[in-house]
């Protein structure tokens, strides 16, 4: 639900969303919160009790398109509200989310919604992290994205999504294409050398080494086979020699 909705169609219409909505694995409606205005020039926005800069929207079209929805759809499993004050987005609320039916997501603007929209309307509110937007089209369209790949068929390749970094909890490895020298820089030797076996261990290696480095935190519930914690416990003991003399 949205004051924008040729902003949230036209990113709805590329991509791996797009091809999902095509070939009828999700299925996404944007509505015009403005259809649900009843005066002539259609607000959607009031100035605020207690007085103070910008606006605030209105809470009857919010309460009136959810109605609608429920009337045509049926009962939404979640009425979402992207906001900085809501709980943080991650894999796992993506996960949850993907195992729904049925999922609204309300979009303000201006300086806020009315809170009733919140306390009566919305089951679930949303950040997309610590960071304030001039409206919540971007953070649905996150979301949306981020829950869209995680519903079986919507991207090609089942086990691309297993293998994602944070499902796995360890970050992605580099990867390389042709050509094989770029502005002086020669792809690893081992991804041209045809060793199977090889080119699998350098992967877990870049990965976890990246990971060690820049999100150790995602190592604590991390799900490593034999062969990676084997790689992780090298990658750890050759960096305490390094920065042994460094204390802790
Ligand atoms: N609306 C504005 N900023 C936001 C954020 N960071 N997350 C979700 N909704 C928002």
């Amino acid at each position: 639900m949205t004051i924008f909705p040729r902003m949230v169609e036209a990113a709805l219409a590329e991509g791996v969303v797009g091809r999902a909505i095509d070939r009828g694995i999700i299925d996404v409606r944007v509505h015009d919160l403005r259809d649900f205005t009843t005066d002539r020039h259609r607000v959607v926005d009031d100035a605020p009790f207690g007085g103070g800069p910008g606006m605030v929207m209105k809470p009857e079209p919010f309460f009136r398109a959810v109605e609608h929805i429920r009337a045509e759809r049926g009962q939404p499993s979640v009425v979402v509200l992207p906001t900085p004050q809501g709980r943080v987005f991650s894999h796992e609320v993506a996960r949850q989310m993907s195992r729904l039916d049925h999922v609204v997501v309300l979009c303000g603007r201006y300086e806020g919604i009315d809170d009733r929209v919140r306390t009566l309307l919305a089951t679930d509110e949303v950040s997309i992290g610590d960071y304030v937007l001039s409206g919540g089209e971007l953070p649905a369209l996150v979301i949306l994205d981020a829950v869209a790949r995680l519903v079986p068929g919507t991207v090609g390749d089942e086990q691309s999504v297993e293998q994602d970094s944070f499902v796995r909890g360890v970050l992605d490895c580099p990867h390389y294409t042709r050509p094989a020298e770029f502005c002086g820089e020669a792809v690893p030797a081992v991804l041209l050398s045809g060793h199977h076996a090889d080119i699998r261990r350098w992967r877990k290696r870049e990965a976890l080494a990246r990971t060690l480095v820049r999100r150790p935190d995602l190592l604590a519930g991390a799900t490593l086979d034999d062969e990676e914690q084997e790689i992780l416990s090298e990658l750890v003991t050759q960096r305490e020699k390094e920065h042994g003399d460094e204390g802790d």
